[in-house]
C-alpha cells in the first residue's frame, strides 16, 4: 500500500475523490481514504498545516496502514528565482529552516544531539517521478517551516537560499519526510510552485491553490502506475 499524503483539503481532494471502492476510516480530527488509484492500494489523507500536525498523522498512518512508500504533494513558494508558478519540483531532499540551535554548535535545520538534517528523498521514486512525460519536472532542495514566507527578499531570511541552499519552501515535508526516515520507509515529495514567496505570496498562493493541486494529481497518478 502507497500513502499519499498532502497538507490542505484541496491539495488532496482529487486524490480522495478518485479512489475506486473507498473504504474511509476516520481518526480523531483525519480521515483515511483506502482504495485503489492507478491500479494500486493507497490510503490518502490530509495531514493538516504545519509540521507538528503533518509528523503526527504521518505516524498514525504507518502505524494503521504500514505503507511501502510515502508520497506527499502540495504546493510550495519559490525561493529559486528560476522556478515559477505551476513548475513542478521533485525534492531529491528536504530539511526544517526553523531549527535553529546554531548557538549551541549545531547547524541549521540539525536537531540538536541526533544526526537528523537534511532528509533525502528515495533516489529511485525520485526516478520515477522524473521519467513523467508530461512535462520538464525540476528537482531541488525543499525547506519546511511553520512559517508563511512572504519576503524573500528580506535580509533576515537570506539564509534559506544563502546557507541553507533551498528551492522552495513550505510548511510540512520534512516533518513528514523525517518520520518516514525513523520508520525506514521510502519518501517523496513533490511540490507544485503557487508562488514566489513574497510580498505577493497571499494572493498568488490563494489563486494557484487548485490548479497546482490538479498538476500533482496527474503526476500522482503517473508515478502510481509506474511504480
Ligand atoms: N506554501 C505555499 N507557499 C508558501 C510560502 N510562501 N511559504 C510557506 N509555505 C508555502
Amino acid at each position: 500500500m502507497i500513502a499519499i499524503i498532502a497538507a490542505m483539503q484541496p491539495e488532496i481532494k482529487l486524490i480522495k475523490d478518485s479512489v475506486e471502492n473507498p473504504e474511509k476510516i476516520v481518526w480523531k480530527d483525519w480521515e483515511f481514504v483506502c482504495g485503489k488509484l492507478s491500479g494500486k492500494e493507497i490510503v490518502a489523507v490530509q495531514t493538516g498545516v504545519g509540521k507538528v500536525l503533518a509528523a503526527l498523522v504521518t505516524q498514525r498512518m504507518i502505524d494503521v496502514f504500514s505503507p511501502s512508500a510515502i508520497i506527499m504533494t502540495g504546493i510550495a513558494g519559490a525561493l529559486n528565482p528560476d522556478l515559477h508558478r505551476g513548475d513542478i519540483v521533485v525534492g531529491t531532499d528536504c530539511l526544517q529552516h526553523d531549527m535553529d540551535a546554531t548557538v549551541f554548535g549545531f547547524k541549521r535545520g540539525q536537531i540538536p544531539y541526533t544526526d537528523y538534517r537534511i532528509i533525502e528523498s528515495d533516489p529511485a521514486l525520485v526516478a520515477a517521478a522524473l521519467s513523467y512525460p508530461a512535462e520538464k519536472l525540476r528537482t531541488g532542495r525543499i525547506l519546511t517551516g511553520d512559517q508563511f514566507v512572504t519576503g524573500s527578499g528580506d535580509a533576515a531570511l537570506s539564509y534559506l537560499t544563502d546557507e541553507l541552499e533551498g528551492d522552495v519552501v513550505e510548511m510540512e515535508g520534512a516533518a513528514a519526510g523525517l518520520t518516514a526516515k525513523v520508520n525506514d520507509i521510502p519518501f517523496l515529495l513533490i511540490r507544485v510552485i503557487s508562488d514566489k514567496a513574497d510580498g505577493k505570496a497571499k494572493g498568488s498562493y490563494q489563486k494557484f491553490l487548485k490548479s497546482a493541486s490538479e498538476r500533482s494529481f496527474h503526476l500522482i497518478e503517473y508515478l502510481l502506475e509506474g511504480i
